[in-house]
């Protein structure tokens, strides 16, 4: 099973959550509309980058002082990850930090979002900071900025210290002042070079698979723990952006979400309504509170919600950050069914669903749905503004091996880039407001519960022998892309 499928197996196996009713979702998949520029070209000065994460490239678990995180744990439980694999070792950047530069450089790329370990700064999650740790990211950050590229850090991408989460994880509403404090190191360290920063990746993946359904680190299955967990993180988000800020006005912040269309899997009223309360979970739970205050009603019963979530008077305030920008994941559309199935959270009878009658799919199984990528552009904005999007991922897992030449021929890569980068394109000249798009993955990576199986990269790591890099033919194809600021 992989990922997707995982949380869909925890939804309809009774382990989950509630729902709600908006505006722009619940609607029919939709067909391409005629846009005012040209499909795939890009406007001036558009940002071209690559993204990845601590805990997937690193390696050197633990070394120079670093503390063990949820996924240091979490990996060693029998049967959690394809293979037996870990982030032990990965790509090995924690040494090699230099050839990822050289490889951004290759491609023409001007932005690499990458991600902090918060153990590797504060080995427990509480206390000083571990220099050793800072020295890393700061060796990194010159490196970039010395190859005119823009560093651009999450400060979160899943990585919990596991000293918190021995004392409740997110489900402690405590950790949301923990994480402030970690924010508050990292920009007095790094804030007078890193002006962009994301203050969680994928609010919604981490805190479902990780707390409701189990499949992902800490491997908690408590859907009632699991919403305590959103308003902790919601509460974090507010602090953190004051900490940063409070550090240097100058900073940019914002958060990273993962989105998804969710279209009814029918046209019955019964299914239309059920992807109206799953748009509400999945793609406005962490935005909206952020933006506005106020979570997204008609997902739990008005008269239980404070209660479910341990929201208390003033968390509103708390919660509330202007983002500077807004960060989106998309991979793949949703289609969403109304269950009857108890799914742990009160009121909540939404099912969704990545890959039935989804066409082609990705060697991850994922479905490929450009047209989503236009849509949930569209949708977002409603909630989001003028405010400036970056599309912080977008990729395909293709496990081309080396061909006989030694070279990786990814060509569904590129069709698969090539087709979403047109969406883009499309939304761009529609209005959406979006400044950059950055490629999952720089490289192949320790993709979570799939481990090395999984392929998402532009430059193909050989995991057996001494992570060797080498650019795919996607990644050749993106540099051109780049250069042409626009679809080749
Ligand atoms: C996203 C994660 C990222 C990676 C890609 C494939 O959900 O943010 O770490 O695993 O999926």
């Amino acid at each position: 099973m992989n990922r997707r499928d995982l949380l869909l197996y925890g939804l309809a196996s009774g382990l989950s959550a509630t729902a709600a009713l908006p505006p722009a979702s619940g609607q029919a998949e939709t067909t391409a509309k005629a846009s005012r520029a040209p499909e795939g070209q890009f406007p001036p000065g558009f940002l071209w980058g690559a993204a990845t994460a601590a805990y997937q490239v690193e390696g050197a678990y633990n070394e120079d002082g670093k503390g063990e995180s949820i996924w240091d744990r979490f990996v060693l439980a029998p049967g959690k990850i394809k293979n037996g694999d870990t982030g032990k070792v990965a790509c090995d950047s924690y040494h090699k930090w230099r050839e990822d530069v050289a490889l951004l450089k290759r491609m023409n790329l001007k932005s690499y979002r990458f991600s902090t370990a918060w153990t590797r700064i504060q080995p427990n999650g509480v206390g000083p900071a571990n220099t050793k740790g800072l020295d890393y990211y700061s060796r990194l950050t010159d490196a970039l900025l010395e190859a005119g590229i823009r560093p651009f850090a999450t400060l979160y991408h899943w990585d919990l210290p596991q000293a918190l989460e021995d004392r409740g994880g997110w489900a402690n509403r405590d950790t949301a002042g923990r994480y402030a404090d970690y924010c508050d190191i990292m920009a007095r360290a790094l804030g007078d070079r890193i002006t962009n920063w994301s203050l969680f990746n994928e609010s919604k993946a981490f805190t479902q698979l990780g707390y409701w359904t189990g499949d992902f680190a800490p491997g908690r299955k408590d859907p009632l723990a699991f919403l305590k967990v959103t308003h902790t993180v919601n509460l974090a988000h507010g602090m953190g952006f004051r900490a940063l800020k409070a550090v240097s006005p100058k900073l940019q912040v914002g958060s990273v979400y993962d989105v998804s269309p969710q279209y009814p899997a029918s046209a019955s009223e019964a299914d239309k309504a059920a992807a109206v309360q799953m748009d509400k979970l999945s793609n406005l739970w962490f935005v909206q509170p952020v933006l506005t205050g106020a979570y997204p009603d008609g997902v739990l019963p008005a008269d239980r919600q404070a209660e479910l979530l341990g929201f208390l008077p003033g968390d509103d305030k708390v919660m509330s950050a202007d983002l500077d920008f807004v960060g989106l994941n998309y991979y793949s559309r949703t289609r969403v069914s109304h269950t009857d199935t108890d799914t742990g959270i009160p009121g909540f009878h939404a099912s969704p669903e990545w890959a039935v009658g989804a066409g082609e799919v990705t060697d991850f199984g994922w479905n490929i749905y450009p047209q989503g990528f236009y849509d949930i552009l569209k949708r977002m904005q409603a909630v989001t503004g003028m405010r400036p999007i970056e599309i912080t991922e977008n990729g395909a897992a293709y496990n081309n091996r080396p061909g006989a030449d030694g070279q990786i021929h990814d060509g569904k890569r590129i069709d698969y880039l090539r087709l979403h980068l047109n969406a883009l394109s499309r939304a761009i000249a529609d209005g959406v407001p979006v400044r950059a798009y950055h490629c999952w993955s720089l490289m192949d990576n320790f993709e979570w519960a799939s481990g090395y199986t999984e392929r998402f990269g532009l430059t193909w790591v050989d995991f057996d022998n001494g992570q060797k890099r080498t650019v795919k033919d996607s990644g050749e194809w993106y540099a051109k892309v780049v250069a042409a600021n626009r679809v080749v």
